[in-house]
């Protein structure tokens, strides 16, 4: 599978993931998925002195003064504008229901694209269906996570909108579709297809029949090579008509408040000099089981470790990873191997955060267990997740639902001062995105320079620090990445598979 990658700096990774994993999940998945190896007598660092410096070294670290003050001013401004004037819009010429795979951040990008193609083809579309992804295993619906309301309001003058399909249609399910050949299914649409692409392919499916499904849908739309309205509306409706039902807000604001108040559940030390407080970082963890096995990297956890990840590797993918033909050091050189929370601690702390920080925990489960964390908690012992900030009564209505928890780990992530994230993937690109939108700080490893540096087991502390803070000058959330190949504005700017329209 050959990507089209015109962005730089994002490797190969976070596109591959999201493509990959749902697509070749089999019924094997299940048995093996949580067959682990948490076996804490496993030795998880790898570095352990550095661990050890950059925990004498805290007491001296004098606080980096800018660590938290607000991304400047970029002299950029948001660009949503209706992209209709009149009330009145052009004729449908049938219905387009997309199903969407993938985990909630990669269906957030499929129902922008949605819209978009839905605009490109003057279609009315159908509200998305969202699949139970096999991994996460939440059966929510679109309504159960997003506002309809609010979506079908905010876009009502740019294209048409249904909650359902009409009588005469109700037979296109996705049954239907399972079951056998349909001519009104689009199945083919290649990975970010044109907008011709569409108005070739499925204008006339909706000539002949009223009504074109099309699935798969993740990552079927260009980025690049689009007019200007188009792109403004898959902001508007990432950034404006996307959001999450009242009853995540209310339990991402009350989470946010207990972040920047502790003292509501804790008690509060906090005399320090003013630096930080009420304010947290939102760490985004993504090192669950699949991701480490898929990215081929050593991390630490001894044989026993490396030979888990193999087997599960083969079992799913069946040699199809190409990182697997990489050794461990050409990986790490690559900057292809997600950061553990050992390395992310260590890169924060490097970069000056101290041990009062507060940091947000937005993350599923990590593969290895509490022994994977503990470093990081050493480093920054007030670490907060949804579990130890709620109570269970608090959290009963997004309890055991993955989407519902990856939707108020959004809230909260956007919510914070700084973000950061552990490994790319659509998490990432998603807060990467918005966050530029918003003009929000967001740290983005450098994931080369890091697998480089963390190889040397030699270095020492300061010089550890000090490469680490030159390599991750400028990688704070500024805008730079400015489609070349575009031939219409230099103000679409494509940040880590997100369209943000500024000006
Ligand atoms: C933070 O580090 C300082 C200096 O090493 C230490 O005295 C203090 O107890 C630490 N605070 C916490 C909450 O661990
Ligand atoms: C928004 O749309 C209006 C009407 O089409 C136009 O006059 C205005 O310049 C647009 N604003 C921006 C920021 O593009
Ligand atoms: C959609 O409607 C607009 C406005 O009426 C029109 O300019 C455009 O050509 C139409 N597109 C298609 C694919 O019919
Ligand atoms: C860009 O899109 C236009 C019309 O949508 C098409 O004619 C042109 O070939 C496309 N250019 C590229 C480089 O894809
Ligand atoms: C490791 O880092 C030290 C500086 O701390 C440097 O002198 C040395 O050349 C590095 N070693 C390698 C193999 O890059």
């Amino acid at each position: 599978m050959k990507l089209h990658n015109f962005r730089h700096g994002c490797g190969s990774l976070s596109f591959m993931l999201p493509i990959l994993l749902p697509a070749l999940f089999t019924a094997l998945f299940a048995p093996l998925s949580y067959a682990s190896s948490t076996d804490s007598s496993v030795q998880k660092l790898r570095h352990s002195r550095l661990l050890k410096s950059a925990l004498q070294h805290q007491a001296l670290n004098e606080q980096q003064s800018d660590l938290w003050t607000p991304l400047p001013n970029q002299g950029w401004k948001p660009c949503i504008n209706s992209t209709s004037t009149s009330s009145s819009l052009p004729e449908s010429f049938g219905y387009i229901q997309v199903f969407l795979d993938g985990g909630l951040n990669q269906q957030r990008m499929g129902i922008c694209d949605a819209v978009a193609v839905a605009k490109i083809l003057n279609a009315t579309l159908v509200i998305p269906y969202l699949e139970v992804n096999p991994v996460w295993k939440d059966t929510s619906s679109f309504g159960d996570i997003f506002d309809v309301d609010h979506f079908m309001n905010v876009l009502k003058n740019d294209i048409s909108i249904v909650r359902e399909l009409p009588d005469e249609y109700q037979w296109s399910t996705r049954e239907y579709y399972a079951s056998a050949i349909r001519s009104t299914r689009v199945k083919n649409a290649p990975l970010h297809a044109s907008a011709n692409w569409y108005l070739e392919n499925v204008s006339p499916v909706l000539e002949s029949y009223g009504i074109a499904a099309i699935s798969p849908f993740s990552h079927r739309l260009a980025f690049n090579n689009m007019s200007m309205d188009v792109q403004r509306l898959r902001c508007k409706v990432n950034f404006q008509a996307l959001t999450f039902v009242p009853h995540v807000r209310t339990l991402g604001d009350m989470l946010v408040n207990r972040l920047r108040y502790p003292g509501y559940i804790h008690q509060v030390v906090d005399t320090d000099q003013g630096k930080g407080v009420g304010k947290f970082v939102a760490l985004h963890l993504r090192f669950d089981k699949d991701m480490a096995a898929h990215s081929a990297c050593d991390f630490g956890g001894g044989k026993a470790e490396k030979v888990a990840l193999a087997r599960y590797r083969k079992a799913i993918w069946q040699g199809r990873v190409l990182n697997s033909r990489f050794t461990d050091e050409e990986l790490r050189n690559q900057g292809r191997c997600p950061l553990t929370p050992e390395e992310i601690g260590l890169l924060l702390a490097a970069l000056g955060f101290d041990n009062n920080t507060r940091i947000y925990l937005a993350s599923h489960k990590v593969y290895g267990g509490e022994g994977r964390i503990s470093a990081l908690r050493k480093l920054f012992p007030q670490i907060e997740d949804k579990k130890s900030l709620a109570t269970s009564a608090e959290r009963a209505q997004i309890t055991g639902k993955a989407s519902l928890s990856a939707a108020v780990d959004y809230y909260v992530s956007m919510h914070s001062d700084i973000f950061v994230s552990a490994s790319p993937g659509n998490m990432h690109n998603a807060m990467v995105g918005h966050r530029a939108y918003m003009n929000l700080k967001t740290i983005r490893p450098n994931m080369a320079l890091l697998g480089q540096i963390f190889m040397n087991k030699s270095m020492s502390w300061p010089d550890f620090q000090e490469a680490v803070v030159e390599g991750q000058k400028n990688r704070l959330g500024e805008i730079k990445f400015v489609m070349s190949e575009n031939n219409l504005a230099k103000h679409v700017v494509v940040v880590e598979g997100s369209v943000v329209v500024l000006l």
